[in-house]
């Protein structure tokens, strides 16, 4: 390993210099919400082995890049997860984002493989409107919640609750999802998420600064996070976060990660796909220039 003065930053010509990884470990997923942007990429190709993706994370581990979430799809449907976790190399954080459903049971061998904690898509407590949402069969917002509480029983903490917020539908529970977090004790955070509308759902986008007005009007304190420049609320005692990734300059200007798809391709921007680079065979020899590559070809999808 080189020693952190002589590491090789991967910083574009924005000067935005890439320090994490959201890599896509599948394209299948066991629910199949509304809104959901597939991660900017559906995607058709055999799925990365552990292999490539142990491979492109310690590659990107020596440039410096020292956070990895996984994601999907929904990543739990990898039986191979806590393999490709335990052989990564050393890093700051890793995280998953999941849909928590198939959690119960596993979360335990993913904290012993290494993963730090995890972000859980829940946008609502109401049964009836999550099998509205996620198109799922009754019963299974219950393992979701089951997910949750052992998720925080092992340690995968602090445990993010992603909510998208779609107008008329959800919006009037961030009172009901906060109090469900206080009851953790600070192990779930609120994380509020703005609704990129992928699907041309329009009647189900919100008005991004009212809500921002309304969480002031109740916060006690607000802190604002270097990442994206997200702010963060305390409500209460109970933290939450939004995150406004919709014509946001600043969410650009402060993005620091590089997305893999599930596929094996580096992609540059959640929103632009003309621009990937295939690394699905390409050797640990071959990869550093690949990723140079890709670092390349990141422009702020929104500029100022
Ligand atoms: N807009 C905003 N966030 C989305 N997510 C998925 N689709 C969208 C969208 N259209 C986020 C959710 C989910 C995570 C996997 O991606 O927060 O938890």
């Amino acid at each position: 390993m080189s020693s952190p003065e002589t590491t090789e930053l991967l910083t574009d010509s924005y000067g935005r210099t890439v320090r994490s990884l959201r890599m896509s470990v599948t394209d299948r997923c066991n629910l199949n919400c509304i809104y959901c942007h597939n991660e900017g990429h559906i995607g058709h190709n055999k799925e990365m082995s552990v292999d490539t993706i142990v491979n492109i994370v310690e590659v990107g581990s020596r440039f410096g890049i020292n956070r990895l979430k996984i994601s999907g799809g929904e990543p739990l449907l990898r039986k191979d997860l806590e393999e490709a976790l335990m052989r990564l190399p050393e890093m700051r954080d890793v995280s998953m984002t999941t849909n928590a459903v198939l959690l119960k049971g596993r979360a335990s061998s993913l904290k012993d493989a290494g993963l730090d904690r995890v972000n859980i898509s829940l946008d609502t407590l109401n049964p009836d409107k999550y099998h509205t949402i996620t198109n799922c069969g009754k019963g299974i917002f219950d393992k979701v919640l089951d997910g949750i509480h052992e998720a925080v029983d092992v340690g995968l903490t602090p445990v993010k609750l992603n909510m998208v917020l779609l107008k008329d539908l959800n919006d009037n529970e961030i009172k009901d999802m906060l109090e469900f977090t206080r009851e953790y004790n600070g192990d779930v955070i609120l994380q509020l998420i703005e609704l990129m509308d992928f699907r041309d759902l329009p009647q189900y986008r919100i008005n991004a600064n009212e809500v921002e007005r309304s969480l002031m009007s109740v916060s006690s304190d607000v802190k604002v996070r270097e990442l994206h420049k997200r702010k963060k609320y305390i409500i209460n005692g109970a933290e939450v976060e939004f995150v406004r990734p919709v014509d946001n300059t600043e969410f650009c200007a402060n993005c620091n990660r590089l997305r893999v798809t599930a596929g094996g391709k580096l992609k540059p921007c959640l929103l632009v796909s003309d621009n990937m680079v295939d690394v699905s065979e390409a050797s640990v020899e071959e990869l550093p220039d690949l990723f140079r590559l890709a670092v390349s070809r990141r422009v702020p999808f929104c500029k100022s």
